[in-house]
């Protein structure tokens, strides 16, 4: 007797189920009355248009709407942008599923499985098969939803393919990433620094609250802004610029360079939180390696050792964010970054 290798039966076993096969057609209103079957290619139609006019106003939007305006706390232009590719990406599925639920034949195909390449004749009939589908879904007498399908679907990758190609050869500004809110100290935001002169408070993000030293135990990590930061009106471009990961550890596990003795406070470093791959957010930290993560591409920095790269894709440390106390023992930062944050593709002076 033998056995069936895939289902553990032998051939001559019965099978267990019926096929039930597929579900007889039911007649609609669309199969016989012709004005409904019209009434639903016009929606069909409507529907395909939407798409196609949400794919054009993505496109538009991208090159009309100014980049600082905002909708809230939003981008109004990534707002414009994502509504517009998704209403056009769900505009062209919910009109073939109106489509093929109004007016084609629910009529089921069964093809059965075999070998790759068919034989001559069994690919023609699939190519029969094929025309008799395009015949059924009515698509040569319906020259207004063809068109209409036609337009929604040559438009739909438009929003993709136009900030791709109009972002290529765009050449980056890499001042705009040399200065960051941490350089500025409007009135309210900063603390007196020891040597005279004031430096911006670090505040917990999103909360805005001044952090003391005292408050930052060993292995605690914090996510911070510049102090009211919040007010600013380019609050959220400025924020992506100067986040900062706080981290305290034991003073004897960090390796601290002469030239950057007076950057850390007690075992308090703070590190750019902008990946230096391609700009992720970097923030998973491993308090016993003292290891940071970004979770992109898994490029990994030593926070003991000036954030040098230890693993990964990334190939410069972190910018450091030079910190101390002020004289009501508040975190403040001595003074902006010395080196432009993120990515290190941009066109960069030495
Ligand atoms: S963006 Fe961080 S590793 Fe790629």
């Amino acid at each position: 007797m033998s056995v069936n290798q895939y289902h553990g039966t032998t051939p001559e076993a019965p099978e267990r189920f019926e096929n039930p096969g597929p579900e007889p057609h039911r007649t609609r209103l669309a199969d016989t009355d012709p004005r409904v079957a019209k009434h639903a290619e016009r929606v069909a139609a409507l529907i395909f248009t939407v798409s196609l006019l949400a794919s054009v106003a993505a496109v538009v939007g991208y090159f009309l709407v100014p980049l600082d305006a905002t909708l809230g706390t939003l981008r109004l232009s990534t707002v414009v942008l994502g509504t517009g590719l998704g209403v056009g990406m769900l505009g062209i599925g919910v009109a073939a599923i109106y489509w093929s639920k109004t007016l084609m034949s629910s009529a089921e195909h069964v093809e059965e499985r075999h070998p790759q390449r068919s034989e001559d004749a069994t690919r023609d009939v699939a190519a029969t098969m094929m025309l008799d589908g395009v015949a059924d879904s009515g698509i040569g007498r319906r020259p207004l939803l063809k068109g209409a399908l036609v337009g929604a679907l040559g438009l739909a990758p438009l929003p993709f393919l136009v900030p791709l190609v109009g972002n290529l050869g765009e050449d980056w500004d890499v001042a705009k990433f040399r200065h960051t809110a941490w350089g500025d100290v409007p009135s309210g935001t900063g603390g007196r620094l020891p040597g005279g002169g004031v430096g911006r408070r670090l505040a917990i993000d999103p909360s805005d609250t001044p952090i003391r030293a005292a408050d930052v135990t060993i292995g605690s990590v914090f996510h911070v802004i510049p102090h009211g930061l919040t007010e600013q009106e380019d609050f959220l471009e400025e924020k992506a610029k100067a986040v900062v990961l706080l981290v305290r550890m034991d003073p004897r596990d960090l390796k601290v360079p002469a030239d950057r003795a007076d950057w850390s406070y007690d075992g308090i470093v703070a590190y750019s939180k902008i990946c230096t791959h391609v700009g992720c957010p970097v923030a998973l930290y491993e308090q016993q390696t003292h290891h940071l993560l970004c979770p992109c591409h898994q490029s990994t920095f030593d926070i003991a050792d000036q954030a040098k790269v230890v693993f990964g894709p990334a190939k410069r440390p972190l910018p450091q964010l030079p910190i101390t106390v002020d004289d009501e023992g508040y975190l403040v930062a001595r003074h902006d970054f010395t080196e432009p944050i993120g990515p290190s593709f941009w066109s960069r002076e030495r």
